[in-house]
Order: structure tokens, then sequence, then C-alpha cells
């Protein structure tokens, strides 16, 4: 047994409603139960709050002076930051109109007004084991990742690259108006497309070029392995493909399927984009670092080759112009 007991703190709720007998009863149910209570009286109040420290669950009434309960929903659903909180309306009407807004508005559950002592326990446990749970997913998340730049650690001539690439991906995603969960793949894919180099051994990794025809053999196994780790991690469905397809060409000199032209998903093909700009620009035992424009030309030549993408090498450079003129 261990001598330093571990435990884990209690869950915080945060109870939103505007008037204050109902949130003090709530407060006190909840307390009672051994958990956390935090009460505002407002939807301005409770995004402060969240922005504070993010409970692990939100009560909120539907009606109250100002934002209403439903459009705080939708602004915490649509926050990649706080999607993951589970939301439930209280509401004074058992109507249906209402319930189909909170659920358009992404409420997880609902609780009608009187509010009763034991629905509301019942409910809220269950919620907060699913936060649980996903909580547990978004940690293998980062391990995983963490693992990403300790790969990237082993090389020390690509330092800063995971981070550079999972920046410039996502950004890439959001300048071509891809929607959120692909912006948030591009992002992982950053960090994860090269995990599988954690099987490729030092001498190999460190080696760079002229690889011998059997390290090489090695070497190209890197996107299969990333995807068999990465692959019981439902939540990083969309990343799969990064990580499997980034060594592909359009001319299907790629690996590690050879795919061609319209095989290859447009999320590796972003990827793709952005990790050979960062070669390019980067300084490497074996190579000195291109400027910026001579990166955009050698770019522009290989995807006249068929390497790659061209119209997504065009998009990423009228991207990186428009940052340069906001910035
Ligand atoms: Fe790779």
């Amino acid at each position: 047994m261990s001598l330093v007991e571990t435990r884990k703190p209690m869950p915080r709720i945060l109870v939103v409603d505007d008037n204050p007998g109902i949130a003090a009863l709530m407060s006190q149910l909840l307390s009672m139960r051994g958990y956390e209570v935090v009460t505002v009286a407002d939807a301005h109040e409770a995004e402060a709050e969240v922005r504070r420290q993010p409970p692990d669950l939100i009560l909120s009434d539907v009606r109250m002076p100002g934002k209403s309960g439903y459009d705080l929903c939708r602004d915490l659903k649509d926050d990649p930051a706080t999607r993951l909180i589970p939301f439930v309306l209280i509401t004074g009407l058992s109507d249906g109109t209402e319930r189909l807004r909170g659920i358009e508005a992404g409420a997880d559950d609902f609780l009608n007004k009187p509010v009763l002592a034991e629905e509301l326990a019942a409910r809220v446990k269950s919620l907060l084991r699913m936060k649980e749970f996903t909580d547990e997913l978004e940690t293998a998340d980062s391990v995983l990742c963490t693992l990403g730049l300790i790969v990237e650690g082993r090389d020390p001539y690509t330092e800063g690259h995971c981070e550079r690439l999972a920046v410039h991906a996502a950004d890439l995603g959001r300048h071509l108006g891809l929607d959120e969960d692909s912006v948030l793949a591009l992002r992982r894919g950053g960090y994860l497309h090269d995990l599988g180099k954690i099987a490729v051994p030092d001498e190999i990794l460190k080696k760079g070029s002229n690889l011998t025809p059997e390290e090489w053999k090695v070497m190209k196994l890197h996107p299969v392995t990333g995807e068999m780790i990465c692959r019981p991690l439902k939540s990083l469905r969309l990343v799969l493909p990064i990580i499997r397809h980034h060594h592909e060409h359009m001319d299907g000199s790629g690996y590690p399927d050879g795919l061609r032209t319209g095989e290859i998903p447009l999320l590796p093909r972003i990827l793709q984009v952005v990790d050979v700009y960062d070669a390019l620009r980067t300084a490497r035992p074996y190579k000195t670092a291109l400027s910026h424009d001579l990166s955009a030309q050698t770019m522009r030549a290989k995807a006249r080759q068929g390497l790659l993408d061209g119209e997504l090498v065009n998009q990423f450079f009228a991207m990186l112009r428009e940052k340069r003129n906001v910035a």
C-alpha cells in the first residue's frame, strides 16, 4: 500500500441562475453530495468563471437577463477548449420546442424546474462519469503528442519542427475554410505524423541522407507504425490518414501505399506541403537552410513534377503572404 494517499479532487460544478434562491438550493443539494459548487447569476459571469477555471459540469437556467442559457451553451460548445464540458439546461417548460432549441444549442441533458434532488444527483453523477472518461481520452492524446516531441528530440536538427508544423498546418486548414475537427486533426498531426520513428534506430534516424536500401526500408515503415500506435484512440480517427499518408506523392512514387492524385486524402496533402516547407527552411547536417523565396520556387517545381499538390502549395504561400500583411 502506498504511504502517500493520492486523492482525486471533487468535481467542480458551475451553477448559472439569476434567481438567488434556486442557485442557493442547487448549491446546497450538490455540496451535500461532496461536490465543489460555484454559483453565478448570468451568462457573462459564467463565461468569466469558465475562463478562470473550467468546471467539470455546467447547470444553467434558460431564461436570464442578457444572454440566454441557449446562447451560453452554443458558444461554449462551439469553442474547442470548452465543448467537452457537459452542459445541462434547466427549464421551467417541458415544451418540446424548448427542448429542441436546447438540443440544437448542443446541451447534453435537461432538467425541469422544480428540480428534484434525486433526479439532479443521478444526472450529475452520470454526466460527470462521461466527463471523466473524455478527460482520460484527452490525457491519452496528450501522452501521444508528448511522445511525438520525444521522437523529435532524438534528432537535434529538427527542434521545434512539430510545433511549427502543428501551427502552420492548422492555419492552412483554417485558411481553406475546413471545419474545426479537421483543423484540430491537422494540429495533432503536426505532433504525431512521425510518431512511428520511435521504432527507427538512432543510427538510421540521425544519418538523415545517404541511407542504404535496407535502411530506407526501415525508415519507410514509420507511417504504418505510427498509425498502428494511434489506431486504438477513437479521438485520433481524423489524424490516422495524416500519419499514414504524409509521404505519399501525387504521381504515385510515395510510400507506404503508392497512392496517386485523387487517392490521397486532403489532410495529409496539407500536412505534407507544410512539412516540406519547414524541411527546406531548416538547416540539417547534410544541407543548408533555403530562403523563403527559394523554398517557394523549389516547392512549385516539386508540384510540377507531380510530387506535391500544386493548388495547396499556392494556397499555402497565399496564406503566408496574408499573414505577413496582417503582421
Ligand atoms: Fe515522416
